[in-house]
């Protein structure tokens, strides 16, 4: 009986260490950037974009595969137009709207981040900086 006793409050003294670990999950951090802001960071689109598309798109979006051409060489051509760029209403870009991550399709989404960065790119001017 004794030794259930001790057993007990050594149970009790781990679970007061073990039962407060918490893990936290940190939620991702979706950069802001007020088109309207003159000192909003300027985006690149071979900085920032390409990469994007090197990590997620050009398996399916290379040269001579599914349109657009999204490879680092071409990209730029592909997407000046207004198919796949609305300067007027840059939310309702193509470049933006088909991979957006509210979609729910199967189509490869952005992260919200790249989501921000693209629509970002479209509203500084969709320029080949
Ligand atoms: C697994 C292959 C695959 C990947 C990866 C992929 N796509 Fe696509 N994408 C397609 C296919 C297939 C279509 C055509 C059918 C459709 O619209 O869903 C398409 C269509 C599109 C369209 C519309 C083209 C048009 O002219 O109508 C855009 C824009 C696009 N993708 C952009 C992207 C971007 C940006 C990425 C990376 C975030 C990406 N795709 C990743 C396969 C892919």
């Amino acid at each position: 009986m004794k030794s259930l006793k001790y057993l007990f409050t050594i149970a009790l003294i781990a679970l007061f260490f073990v039962g407060c670990k918490y893990d936290f999950i940190v939620p991702e951090e979706v950069p802001v950037i007020d088109p309207d802001d003159p000192d909003a960071e300027e985006i690149s689109f071979s900085a920032d974009i390409i990469p994007i598309f090197e990590s997620k798109c050009v398996a399916c979006h290379k040269t001579g595969g599914q349109l657009p051409d999204l490879s680092a060489a071409n990209a730029f051509s592909s997407l000046n137009s207004t198919r796949y760029i609305n300067s007027s209403t840059p939310e309702e870009s193509l470049i933006y709207t088909r991979p957006n991550p509210d979609n729910t399709d199967s189509h490869p989404k952005y992260s919200a981040t790249e989501a921000v960065y693209v629509l970002g790119w479209i509203q500084q001017g969709a320029k080949n900086n």
